[in-house]
């Protein structure tokens, strides 16, 4: 017999609280448009800022743009954010309910890897985005993203499956969906993870009294 769907998640945050949330993320996704700190303006079609909504509190960080990301300036947009979608939605969660953004804001030419310097100098609009979410937890898709939140060396292995800390903010490390998509062994546990992160966003608004 089919698994019954997840409740809905109904742990939202209060409209007005959403709108400030994006009228104070608005001068730095402005900002980013015009961004020509480091090499990867040279190369990019769009600045991917982030999309989505502060309602539920949960924040996704993913890596960098992909091809499909740079051309349409959105998030997740590609194979692995489809993915990414249904993991969201076999947790009961509306891709819309949540903010998904990137380390690094513009995709690095071929999918390589994001240069040292560049995730030093795209930190501050990462930094302005959560100073603005206010998250009640984060999600960490992939070790670039868990890195940039805690600098170290433990394998995903070891770092998922828990509630880590990111100055104070629970923090939930999991797979990047492109490492599911080339071992889908590992969907089970990022399933898991997901819903761990559902059950801690409902937590913090649970004692919020929202
Ligand atoms: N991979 C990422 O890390 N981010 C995206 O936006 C798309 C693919």
């Amino acid at each position: 017999m089919a698994d019954r769907p997840p409740p809905p998640f109904a742990a939202f945050r209060a409209d007005d609280v959403v709108a400030a949330v994006e009228i104070a993320l608005s001068p730095f996704a402005a900002q980013a448009a015009q961004c020509t700190a480091c090499i990867l303006a040279e190369t990019r079609t769009n600045v991917v800022f982030g999309s989505g909504s502060a309602r539920s509190g949960i924040v996704l960080i993913g890596e960098a743009p992909g091809a499909n990301e740079d051309a349409q300036g959105l998030p997740f947009v590609g194979r692995s954010g489809q993915l990414l979608d249904r993991l969201l939605a076999e947790t009961g969660i509306a891709r819309g309910d949540v903010y998904i953004c990137n380390v690094v804001k513009c995709r690095p030419p071929g999918n390589r890897d994001p240069r040292p310097e560049e995730v030093v100098t795209c930190a501050p609009f990462l930094r302005a985005q959560l100073e603005a979410l206010k998250p009640r937890v984060l999600c960490a898709l992939g070790l670039h993203a868990t890195r940039w939140l805690l600098p170290g060396k433990e394998a995903m292995a070891k770092l998922r499956g828990r509630v880590l800390d990111y100055r104070g903010i629970p923090t939930i490390a999991t797979y990047h969906p492109a490492a599911i998509l080339r071992s889908p062994g590992l969907r089970g546990n990022a399933l898991g993870d997901l819903e761990l992160m559902r059950e801690v966003a409902e937590k913090a608004a649970r004692e919020a009294g929202a």
